[in-house]
């Protein structure tokens, strides 16, 4: 079975569809790509069909990652049925989607992204670019590499499929 593993930011334009497409890019480099579906999605709609932010796609492109993915909003009758893992990027995100799950199965399958970082271990959020500069995009990538890095390994360890 698939491990589906779903990405959660508040815009879906900067952080989570990075996390997608950095976690798509290490399963890819590892030839796991068939072990794993990937999406992401928003607590809000706000940006519904959109790309991702333009900052974030050419600061992400320098380091050779594309985000093709377009905006969507997270959808909790579906998503927690369809995810093992539903992955949020700050205390905000865990608090919406906690709110957003109709029992203790659901809530089971929330996790906090800096949970799994294997460097930055003192850092407790992806903290939101959108009203920040060139830093705060760079800080996102750095923190992502290193939470797909250990999530990567938390789930090839864990074989609950
Ligand atoms: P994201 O960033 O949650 O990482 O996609 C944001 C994108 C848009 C907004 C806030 C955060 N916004 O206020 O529109």
């Amino acid at each position: 079975m698939k491990r589906r593993l779903l990405f959660i930011c508040l815009g879906n334009i900067c952080r989570s569809p990075s996390a997608e497409a950095i976690m798509k890019k290490k399963i890819e480099e590892k030839g796991l790509r068939d072990d794993y579906y990937i999406d992401s999605a928003g607590i809000s709609g706000w940006h519904t069909g959109e790309e991702s932010d333009r900052r974030m796609q050419q600061h992400a492109e320098k380091r050779g990652i594309n985000l093709t993915s377009r905006s969507r909003k997270f959808y909790p009758d579906h998503d927690f049925e369809q995810f093992d893992m539903i992955i949020g990027m700050d205390e905000q995100n865990i608090n919406d989607l906690s709110s957003l799950a109709s029992d203790r199965k659901e809530r089971s399958k929330i996790y906090k992204m800096t949970d799994f970082c294997l460097k930055h271990t003192n850092i407790k959020a992806v903290p939101d670019p959108y009203y920040g500069g060139d830093k705060g995009f760079e800080l996102v990538l750095d923190i992502l590499d290193d939470a797909c890095e250990g999530l990567l390994q938390f789930t090839q360890n864990k074989n609950t499929n």
